[in-house]
């Protein structure tokens, strides 16, 4: 199948706090965004690549797009994550399976996109990677009360890279009746099955300067 790739780096990074935005801060003497697209050039198919990103970062996109996966193209993103996935959408061609992948997820390993492109091949459907939920996760009231204890065992924590077959997210965006934190859930209110297959912990987001610091301690170099 031919297979597409949008990356979405357009956010400011508000939680980082970084003073840039997120996919534009370093990590390990590198931005964000050049770990996020060395991993998607290890991936088996290769994919028509879309970065998107702030109007003032389409130069220094270019740059690094080039170097890493010797072309691709630049969309420049919107005031939400599904504003700038939309204006990636509109680059992507005509692939048969797009992926939509959080830049801010730096260190998702290639054999991830691979799995998510395998399964959305296999059954020609969505497929988002997802975690068990290890905490005892409690429902609350404004004040902090204890309505109750939620299921874990129905519970999957989503990650990118996110997978469907590229007509059905395309006329799924046309038809978006509400803002949405990921692909999957407007898929679903476009009446699609989507599955989740399972993740990896390395797919971690980059969202606080936590993260930030845990991502940097795993790319440090194991001392000798
Ligand atoms: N994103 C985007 N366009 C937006 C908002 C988010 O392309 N308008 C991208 C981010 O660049 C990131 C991914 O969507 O790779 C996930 O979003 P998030 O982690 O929330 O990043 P930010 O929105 O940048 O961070 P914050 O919410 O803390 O401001
Ligand atoms: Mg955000």
């Amino acid at each position: 199948p031919r297979v597409a790739c949008i990356v979405v780096a357009a956010g400011s990074g508000t939680r980082l706090g970084a003073g840039a935005p997120k996919a534009f801060v370093a990590l390990a003497g590198r931005t964000i965004l050049e770990h996020a697209l060395h991993s998607v050039a290890g991936m088996s198919a290769e994919p028509h690549v879309v970065v998107v990103v702030p109007a003032d970062r389409v130069d220094e996109a270019r740059t690094v797009l080039d170097r890493v996966l010797s072309g691709g193209d630049i969309a420049v993103g919107g005031a939400t994550r599904q504003a700038s996935v939309a204006a990636g959408l509109a680059l992507i061609g005509d692939a048969d399976i797009v992926l939509v992948h959080d830049a801010a997820r730096a260190l998702t390993p290639s054999a991830l996109f691979d799995r998510v492109v395998d399964a959305v091949a296999a059954t020609g459907t969505g497929a988002i990677p997802g975690l068990p939920v290890s905490d005892t996760i409690k429902r609350t009231a404004a004040g902090g009360a204890i309505i109750d204890t939620v299921d874990r065992s129905q519970l999957a924590a989503v990650q990118t890279p996110q997978g469907f077959p590229a007509a059905e997210l395309v006329a799924a965006y046309g038809s978006a009746a509400r803002d949405v934190t990921d692909d999957a859930q407007l898929m679903a209110d476009a009446g699609h099955p989507v599955a989740v297959v399972e993740g990896d912990p390395l797919a971690f987001k980059v969202t606080t300067a936590w993260d930030l610091r845990r991502a940097e301690e795993l790319l440090r170099p194991a001392s000798a």
